[in-house]
């Protein structure tokens, strides 16, 4: 375990989180894998549909959704049987998750509108209880929505075309996304558990604004100076957020699906310890990278190389898709 702390660990968190010491986790903050196709590293699901595989033209070079230009209809098993996979995925660590939670303690999980109900059920499946879903509020939102007027004006058909004038196919402009807040059950009462764990109360001080108490609509979004380095990049302030509400200085938060590092970032600038667990070797570079430039000693890590950096530079990811 003490291999583990302060560090952002390169492997499988479905393999790691067994290796941590049970009843050790103070807190649980992950945005994890949305289950909708966003990149190869979100596609849960053996569902073999070509609109999923990156085939269609209209997927190519496209850099969002890569796996998926055509919307799923759900009108094949494959297509239906996805979420169900997405739930049992989320099953298999949040039930290794269980044990290594401390009674009482939070977990925040990020998620798709779409899909994170799937992960509730998996984690209340594990012994989790669900408490609330935050709403975080962003600043601007990804969206497409093709006007079906266009579309059948293709087709020559001209009356369709004027009868759906102003109508369009898709959704309404994605403003806000979920944060699943779980705890886990504890004998006795919450004061008891407050106590003997320092976990259950929310420190609602540290979060106020001019004088206010915070709701569970929560407007953060990226500081001006935040650069991007993973196309579903979290901004440190709302990371910083939750590890405020919900943890004190020295306590442990465990990120399983770390990413380019949000949640370590946040942890080292408020004084929390951290276990950050991350499958793709070129963001536990990025995240190592990133650490290193916000501690005293601000030269570049040698873990990341120019090449990785060029990779990720905000240039490249600014039309990218930011989650969803
Ligand atoms: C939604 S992203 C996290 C982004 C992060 N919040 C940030 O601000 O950069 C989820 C991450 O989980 C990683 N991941 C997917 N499966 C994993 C696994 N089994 N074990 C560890 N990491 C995994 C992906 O590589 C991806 O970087």
């Amino acid at each position: 375990m003490p291999e583990f702390l302060d560090n952002v660990t390169a492997g499988d968190a479905l393999a790691l989180i067994p290796a941590l010491e049970d009843d050790s986790i103070h807190c649980c903050i992950s945005d994890i894998p949305y289950g909708i196709n966003l990149d190869e590293w979100d596609v849960l699901h053996q569902n073999t549909n070509s609109a999923l595989l990156g085939q269609s033209p209209a997927q190519r070079g496209k850099s969002g959704f890569k796996r998926r230009g055509k919307p799923i209809r759900g009108w094949s098993e494959a297509d239906r049987s996805i979420p169900k996979e997405y739930q049992a995925w989320c099953y298999n660590w949040a039930s290794q998750l269980y044990p290594k939670m401390k009674d009482g303690a939070s977990v925040f999980i990020f998620g798709a509108r779409r899909t994170l109900h799937r992960a509730i059920v998996a984690l209340e499946d594990s012994g989790f209880l669900l408490k609330d879903i935050l709403a975080w509020e962003k600043n601007s939102a990804h969206h497409r929505a093709q006007r079906i007027s266009i579309v059948l004006s293709r087709r020559g058909l001209v009356d369709e075309a004027d009868k759906w004038s102003g109508w369009r196919l898709g959704n309404l402009a994605p403003i806000w996304e979920p944060i699943a807040w779980l705890f886990k059950p504890y004998p006795h009462t919450i004061t008891d558990v407050v106590v003997k764990n320092e976990v259950g109360a929310v420190n609602t001080a540290a979060i106020q604004a001019n004088g206010k108490n915070p709701t569970n609509l929560v407007k953060r979004w990226f500081a001006k100076d935040e650069q991007r380095w993973h196309e579903a990049q979290k901004p440190v302030s709302i990371m910083e957020f939750l590890i405020k509400l919900s943890t004190r200085e020295g306590h442990i938060v465990l990120d399983p699906f770390a990413g380019s590092g949000s949640t370590a970032i946040a942890c080292q600038r408020l004084g929390r310890r951290f276990i950050c667990f991350e499958i793709n070797d070129d963001f536990v570079a990025i995240s190592k990278y990133r650490l290193s430039l916000s501690t005293v000693d601000t030269s570049p890590s040698e873990s990341v190389t120019p090449t990785q950096i060029a990779m990720f530079d905000a240039n490249a990811a600014s039309d990218i898709l930011v989650s969803e």
